[in-house]
């Protein structure tokens, strides 16, 4: 089991913080870092698999490379439910106003902190990129311009990207990084409507898949699961806090809120006195919250995974192996895009093993050693990239890295190393039954489930490349 290091230095942190009545921010920040375990709340950072080098293997070079890529830290959203900007800033009110009736003669009373505290989030900000955002994804341009520079040759790069505000700006701050001034003449934009009518090339297909979009499939078991595991890992949250206030029972929603000011006020100035109403382990159950959604919306529980994920895959697999013509492949490719859109592709890629619609995560405990935490997959600006290379055996290898660390790929076979490197052979990866359906038959998947728009054309021969 490749989590097995992560798992048994993950017990040890269990064992040795349950007793810990309340935590202090600070004072578990160097054992735990919390801001790696909000779910796709976390900050950007790079995940614990199995510690492979990332460094180019040795006698091998790198031909090609596609990144995927999410927006980066932002604002709460519009839409969000009990995360969105709207309910955020009515409990920021209700604690400011006093409807929220905080008994500050109660010793020790953790939220001591509202007396001086200056709330950040804005209704006008809703759904916008914060400044961190911004910093994560000119560093991450800068990053990877630096780390492929051979295979940046054209004159041109197509940048693509869904076309919802943080996700074209994170593109825009990105290619910054890549190219600084020069990026006007460097770039070719293309936007991606979140909706329907891009049909198989968009880069939000959960809204492209109308047979999905239009019955809310896995809604329902999203919305079952949150229900199910709030009430284990939120009430006795909410029996530990509650006698801080005055007459008055918190909701699970008012503890929610409290996580998702934590992590908010995180990315909008880096730290936050909500943090420490936690211990390590409530954090772990709130990461846990979020596994159980993407697991299930589009992830490795629904029977959907290989549809949303599959013409990305169909159209990486055609870039790949154009690499066979050597004198004409396109070496680089930029997509820009969303948690929700990432997550199934990963599944779909065979990523998460453990976890199948047969063998859905469970709703009524959390069983900590599982391959899906989606802190670590698709955190603020979190990114799957795959490269391609050719080693001096003159074979082609993919490897994928996800967040600039080595995903261990196991189903095909070892690399030229002859060890679990996370390569592998360029046709053993596309045939692998794991995904040689998304491989080849990926797009004609999509459009038979989905009922899809046509695929516009246009956009197909610029995501493929030609
Ligand atoms: C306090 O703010 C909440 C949320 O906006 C509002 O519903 C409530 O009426 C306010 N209470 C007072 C006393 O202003
Ligand atoms: C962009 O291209 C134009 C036309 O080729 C050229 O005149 C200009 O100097 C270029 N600008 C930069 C910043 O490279
Ligand atoms: C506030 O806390 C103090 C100290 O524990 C307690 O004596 C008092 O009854 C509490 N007030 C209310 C309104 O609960
Ligand atoms: C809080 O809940 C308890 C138990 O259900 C109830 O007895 C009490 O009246 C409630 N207090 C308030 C202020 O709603
Ligand atoms: C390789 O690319 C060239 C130039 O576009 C094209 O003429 C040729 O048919 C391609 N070869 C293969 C095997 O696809
Ligand atoms: C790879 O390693 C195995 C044993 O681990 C060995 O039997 C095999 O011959 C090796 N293959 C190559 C190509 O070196
Ligand atoms: C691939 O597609 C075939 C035919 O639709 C199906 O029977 C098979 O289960 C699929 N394989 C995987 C791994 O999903
Ligand atoms: C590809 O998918 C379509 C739609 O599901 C199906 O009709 C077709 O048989 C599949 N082709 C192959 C080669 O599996
Ligand atoms: C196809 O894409 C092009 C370029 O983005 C766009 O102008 C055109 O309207 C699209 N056509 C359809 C049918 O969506």
């Amino acid at each position: 089991m490749r989590l097995s290091s992560f798992s048994l230095w993950f017990l040890a942190f269990i064992i040795g913080s349950v007793s810990a009545r309340f935590s202090d921010f600070e004072s578990f920040k160097n054992t735990f870092n919390l801001q790696e375990h909000l779910g796709s709340l976390s900050i950007y950072h790079e995940p614990h698999f199995t510690g492979l080098s990332s460094a180019f293997p040795e006698s091998c070079e790198i031909r090609q490379v596609h990144v995927l890529q999410r927006h980066g830290s932002r604002n709460p959203a519009s839409d969000d439910g009990g995360s969105s900007a709207k309910s955020l800033v009515q409990m920021q009110e209700k604690l400011t106003n006093g409807s929220l009736p905080i008994n500050y003669t109660k010793p020790d009373n953790p939220f001591q902190f509202i007396k001086s505290w200056v709330p950040v989030i804005e209704l006008r900000n809703a759904d916008k990129l914060s400044s961190s955002g911004r910093v994560e994804l000119f560093k991450l341009g800068r990053e990877v311009f630096t780390r492929y520079n051979m295979l940046f040759d054209a004159d041109v790069y197509e940048i693509n990207t869904a076309a919802q505000g943080r996700v074209v700006e994170s593109a825009e701050w990105y290619s910054y990084g890549m190219f600084g001034n020069e990026i006007a003449n460097k770039t070719k934009f293309v936007y991606l409507a979140e909706d329907e009518t891009p049909g198989a090339n968009s880069l939000s297909n959960y809204n492209s898949c109308p047979v999905y979009s239009d019955n809310n499939i896995d809604y329902k078991q999203v919305e079952e699961a949150h229900s199910i595991w709030e009430n284990i890992f939120l009430v006795p949250i909410r029996n530990r806090l509650n006698p801080y206030f005055s007459n008055y029972n918190l909701t699970n929603d008012d503890v929610r809120s409290f996580f998702y000011l934590c992590a908010y006020e995180l990315t909008l100035k880096d730290e936050s006195g909500f943090c420490s109403l936690f211990t390590p382990s409530e954090i772990i159950n709130f990461e846990y919250d979020y596994d159980l959604e993407f697991s299930l919306w589009g992830g490795p529980s629904s029977k959907w995974a290989n549809v949303l994920g599959g013409p990305y895959i169909h159209n990486l697999a055609k870039s790949l192996r154009s690499v066979y013509n050597e004198s004409n492949y396109q070496k680089t490719f930029f997509a820009f895009t969303h948690d929700g859109q990432i997550l199934p592709i990963e599944a779909a890629l065979g990523f998460f093993p453990d976890i199948t619609p047969e063998h859905p995560l469970p709703l009524t405990y959390n069983p900590y050693t599982y391959s899906l935490k989606t802190s670590s997959f698709v955190p603020f600006a979190g990114n799957l990239i795959t490269e391609l290379f050719q080693c001096q055996d003159q074979k082609y290898y993919v490897r994928h890295l996800v967040n600039q660390q080595v995903f261990p790929l196991t189903d095909c076979g070892y690399g030229p190393s002859n060890s679990s490197d996370g390569m592998c052979e360029l046709s053993a990866y596309l045939n692998s039954p794991v995904r040689s359906n998304s491989t080849y038959n990926g797009t004609d998947t999509f459009n038979a489930a989905c009922q899809a728009n046509p695929t516009n054309v246009t956009i197909v021969n610029l995501l493929s490349g030609k």
